[in-house]
């Protein structure tokens, strides 16, 4: 997979991506699942890596002391800077790179991500990289697609992974050192693929702690 391919795709969806009313849905009830399985104090330092144009970060950072926002999209981080001048929120501070590399030298209370990991080609490695980054007793919200036939992207580029198996997912996530990962369906997205027929794609989010 190429990386690149990525980043051409999301800086040319960019300033289109808040237009999608079900996009935003999703992303409103993946941050309420996050809120409700990490249940915040407020004090908590956050890494969202894959932040996009900032539908889940601008909801999660209300709740968060310092959220920072990665992603591999510059437009796409544009996009999410404008809003956060526009909502006069400053606690939110944005790196563009690639995770696992652009990886900020720090511990974070809580790392999450939403619909990112399909795009990473090695999440075992990427899961170990994650627990080096949180603070004894942090805790991943990583959620993504239950695994489906394909139909969800399309011919979209990209795209490493179609969805991801609860049971693997739990290994990969004891394999990397984490505790305790937690399971729940955030959302359940319901279209038609490409050749018209409906489909249901059920979102996970698992959570997992670092003992
Ligand atoms: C499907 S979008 C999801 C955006 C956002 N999380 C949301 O829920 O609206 C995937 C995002 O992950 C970013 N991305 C993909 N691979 C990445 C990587 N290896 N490192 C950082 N960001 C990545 C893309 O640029 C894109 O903004």
């Amino acid at each position: 997979m190429n990386p690149d391919a990525n980043v051409e795709r999301f800086d040319a969806l960019a300033n289109e991506w808040d237009n999608d009313p079900q996009r935003v849905f999703m992303a409103q009830k993946v941050a309420r699942a996050m809120r409700n399985a990490l249940a915040p104090a407020g004090t908590e330092t956050a890494l969202e890596f894959g932040a996009g144009t900032g539908l889940v970060t601008l909801i999660m950072a209300r709740h968060l002391a310092r959220v920072t926002a990665l992603d591999a999209s510059a437009g796409m981080l544009n996009v999410l800077r404008a809003k956060c001048a526009a909502k006069h929120l400053e606690n939110v501070d944005v790196i563009t790179g690639n995770v696992p590399q652009a990886m900020p030298a720090n511990r974070y209370d809580l790392i999450y991500a939403s619909m990112v990991l399909r795009h990473v080609a090695d999440v075992p490695a990427l899961l170990g990289v994650l627990f080096d980054h949180l603070a004894p007793n942090g805790r991943v919200a990583l959620a993504d697609l239950d695994t489906e036939d394909g139909s969800f992207h399309g011919a979209a580029k990209g795209v490493a992974h179609h969805g991801f198996d609860r049971a693997t997912f739990a290994t990969w996530l004891r394999d990397a050192g984490f505790a305790e990962p937690q399971f729940t369906t955030a959302h359940t997205v319901q279209r038609a693929a490409d050749d018209g027929s409906m489909h249901e794609y059920p979102i996970f989010l698992a959570v997992a702690r670092r003992s």
